[in-house]
């Protein structure tokens, strides 16, 4: 157990929307417990890594409906049974994903108290609210219309996956209904997971498609989404130090919601595409879940959880290339037509590995 002179069961303090009385200075500036006036006084920063963040974040911007989807149209009904039922299943859940981070963050970053982290989150909120609009365009322009309803609702009629969303909205809105700082910090570990450790699998699925010259709009759709992610991965890589330094936490509770994390994960990902799919197995899965779970955990101090040498590399390295998230890869070029797109590619990020 970490001790701080936080205390664990008290609420944790929201911003108020103007404090006449606050305190802007850099000196007295801290990420939470701050005593902002709630203005974004940016001239004078306390924590210059959220400036260059929000810069790449701003540099990132895209937008869906100009990524050409129309082979994927075809495409669709070039796929198996199975594969068109994954690639239904994990727009469903990316959908699930994206939608509770829009509503999550606004409480995450209503009590953090330095201006730079909050235009950083706002970014994140405006970003993730932009990726439920490029599922939109994918399941509007590639499923017909009668699907539609059914891939927004799997949720509904697959039990899976709806114990997986039952689970993540849980850890949010536990925060929600008991503001305590314990609840603050646990809300903040579970949105970690979820941008560093959710997504990853769904995102594999689409450039294990584009691999196989299937699909090829969706994937540059992903990999654009990816590169969003990887830069809230970046914040959260900063934040989740700070908080642990802030709060009382265990770090046997982290592990656990590690542990718990890439179960479900792994659960989720056998269920909607299990052997099916060329190149992904159960046992890829895991050993993909076990490292992206191990690398996360070293990025905010912490040891592997995973300790079999097998956890320390990715089993998808020959799909990195589809990811364009390498920094050689600074144009994008669509997988078959080497159309190079008008988006350039931040160098912010040099690769999905490092993050
Ligand atoms: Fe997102
Ligand atoms: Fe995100």
């Amino acid at each position: 157990m970490v001790v701080s002179t936080v205390n664990p069961t008290a609420p944790m303090p929201v911003t108020p929307i103007f404090n006449p009385t606050g305190n802007d200075s850099v000196e007295n500036r801290t990420i939470w417990f701050g005593n902002t006036t709630n203005l974004m006084q940016l001239n004078d920063v306390r924590y210059n890594w959220a400036v260059g963040l929000y810069q790449q974040m701003r540099e990132n911007f895209w937008i869906p409906q100009r990524l050409d989807i129309t082979q994927d149209v075809t495409d669709y009904w070039n796929l198996t049974n199975e594969e068109r039922y994954a690639f239904d299943g994990i727009l469903s859940y990316l959908t699930f994903l994206d939608s509770v981070q829009t509503c999550n963050i606004p409480h995450l970053k209503s009590s953090v108290t330095a201006p730079e982290i909050s235009l950083c989150m706002a970014e994140q909120i405006s970003q993730e609210g932009m990726h439920n609009q490029s599922y939109q365009y994918m399941i509007e322009t590639i499923i017909p219309t009668e699907k539609r309803d059914k891939v927004y609702e799997f949720w509904r009629t697959d039990r899976v996956l709806k114990e997986r969303c039952e689970y993540i909205a849980m850890l949010y809105q536990k925060y929600v209904d008991h503001p305590t700082q314990e609840n603050y910090f646990i809300a903040l570990m579970a949105d970690y997971l979820l941008e560093g450790l959710y997504f990853y699998n769904g995102f594999i699925y689409f450039y294990n498609l584009a691999s196989r010259m299937l699909m090829p709009g969706s994937a540059d759709i992903f990999k654009m989404i990816n590169r969003d992610e990887l830069s809230h991965v970046r914040l959260y890589q900063k934040l989740i130090p700070e908080a642990m330094q802030v709060f009382t936490h265990s770090t046997d509770q982290i592990y656990e919601m590690f542990d718990k994390a890439v179960e479900f994960e792994c659960r989720w990902t056998n269920h909607i595409v299990g052997n099916n799919i060329l190149g992904i197995t159960e046992s890829s899965t895991e050993q993909y879940t076990k490292y992206l779970a191990n690398s996360r955990l070293r990025a905010i101090g912490l040891d592997p959880l995973y300790t079999d040498a097998r956890y320390g590399k990715s089993p998808y390295t020959h799909l990195e290339r589809f990811s364009d998230t390498k920094k050689e890869a600074h144009t994008k070029a669509n997988f078959f037509e080497a159309t190079v797109t008008s988006y350039v590619m931040s160098s912010g990020v040099s690769g999905w590995d490092e993050i």
